[in-house]
């Protein structure tokens, strides 16, 4: 049987950075990951980093292409009425955000581990784990048809959504918080130069629109549909006027198209899981909470969760204090509360109901007035755009 210290369940960015943050403290993990290396690096998510995200990806080491090559951000433009409305986030924070995207961060946390040695088991998918409430807690895995074990002191579940870590846990050990949206994103990854320097999120009577970019000539853009739209009923002419419609401004903002090289649907919810620790397991990242991607948390997030479980780890291996792990689950969950609430408020503001009353439709029209036109409400947008302090 193979053993390690901390074994961790996936290969995204809360699993890679965990095991990153740990081996520079000699701290030894074990990743395991369902999928191919290729697969991992290739797949197209997050792209917006926050200011602490930034700062974490440069303090440990692995921030070297990024700032070759990601775009600093100081603002987003809001966009409802035909009329465009700039958010100086930096002027009003004094910090700033990055494009890079999530793939870009899991191809720079990969190759840091393993020129370190690191070991990441790819196509090993985890089926179980045992023993959480010992003192050897074990994950069986499938790698080439056999099915093996790893023993270890900690779990770390960092395996999405649906992964295996959150479902094993026995009925009734977790309180789930949920809201499902009436609405998906229909996103592209585009060859053309983004349209705009900054992002522009659009309010449109026919739905939100986005449109964000990964480098100086590619752009990323989405459009609200159905939760249940099929990406290849529209052709790639439709999605070009459909967000041309939606992107309009009354200053002749143009918007530039080109190939699409990749379309998806994404489904919309709010979801939370309380306490983010069972026994030996520590759930981390989307194995523990979504959030509707308006505000682009998830991946921030993540990495949150990963900086307090690793402050607990180095603190319970080198003093024997497990104080940090005791409290992991509550002081992670605060920032993971307040960003469910920006991102619940964000998606609320930027999209359109179908069954919303007139009512609601003035006071959805009345808060984008307010949110810029006032320089206090605008400060809350951008603080929590900018990221949340830790804890
Ligand atoms: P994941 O990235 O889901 O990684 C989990 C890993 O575990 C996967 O590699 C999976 O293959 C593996 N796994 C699962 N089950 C097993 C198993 N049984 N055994 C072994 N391995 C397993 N966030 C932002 O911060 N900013 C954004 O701009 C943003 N935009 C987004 C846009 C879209 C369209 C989407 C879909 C998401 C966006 N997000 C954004 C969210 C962000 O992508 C996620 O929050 C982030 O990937 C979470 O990282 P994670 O490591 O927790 O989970
Ligand atoms: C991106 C996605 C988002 O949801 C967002 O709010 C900002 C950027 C992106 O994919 O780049």
């Amino acid at each position: 049987m193979m053993r390690t210290q901390v074994g961790i369940i996936g290969a995204g960015p809360a699993g890679l950075m965990l095991s990153h943050l740990l081996a520079l403290e000699g701290i030894s993990s074990v990743v395991l990951e369902a999928h191919t290396r290729d697969y991992v690096e290739q797949r197209i998510r997050a792209g917006l980093m926050e200011h602490f995200s930034v700062e974490l990806l440069r303090q440990c080491g692995v921030g070297a292409r990024m700032d070759r090559e990601g775009l600093v951000h100081h603002g987003i433009v809001l966009r409802f009425g035909g009329r465009s409305h700039r958010i100086p986030v930096t002027d009003l924070t004094g910090k700033s955000m990055m494009i890079y995207g999530q793939h870009e961060v899991v191809k720079d946390l990969i190759a840091a581990r393993l020129a370190a040695g690191g070991q990441i088991l790819f196509e090993a998918e985890a089926v179980g784990i045992d023993e959480l409430h010992g003192e050897r807690p074990r994950i069986r895995f499938r790698q080439d048809g056999r099915e093996q074990q790893i023993e270890c002191d900690i779990i770390a579940g960092c395996d999405g959504f649906h992964g295996i870590c959150r479902p094993a846990l026995p009925l009734g050990a977790l309180t789930v918080y949920d809201k499902i949206y009436p609405f998906g994103w229909l996103g592209i990854l585009a060859d053309v130069a983004p349209s705009n320097d900054e992002l522009v999120y659009a309010n449109h009577e026919r739905g939100y629109a986005l449109l964000t970019m990964r480098s100086p000539s590619v752009s990323r853009l989405y459009l609200q549909c159905a939760p249940d739209e099929d990406a290849d009923a529209w052709t790639d002419e439709a999605i070009w006027a459909e967000l041309r419609t939606r992107l309009a401004d009354d200053s002749g903002f143009v918007l530039q198209s080109g190939p699409i090289r990749q379309k998806g649907v994404t489904a919309m919810r709010s979801y939370v899981v309380e306490p983010l620790r069972h026994g030996r397991l520590f759930l981390l990242g989307d194995a523990a909470h979504i959030v509707p991607p308006t505000g682009a948390k998830g991946m921030n997030l993540a990495f949150a969760d990963v900086v307090v479980l690793s402050r607990a780890l180095i603190d319970w291996y080198r003093k024997r204090n497990g104080d940090g792990l005791d409290s992991y689950s509550a002081t992670a969950l605060r920032r993971v509360w307040k960003a469910e609430r920006f991102s619940w408020w964000l998606t609320s503001l930027m999209h359109r109901f179908e069954h919303a009353t007139p009512f609601e439709r003035r006071m959805q029209a009345a808060e984008l007035d307010y949110v810029t036109s006032s320089r206090a409400a605008m400060t809350t947008l951008a603080e929590n755009y900018a990221g949340l302090p830790l804890g």
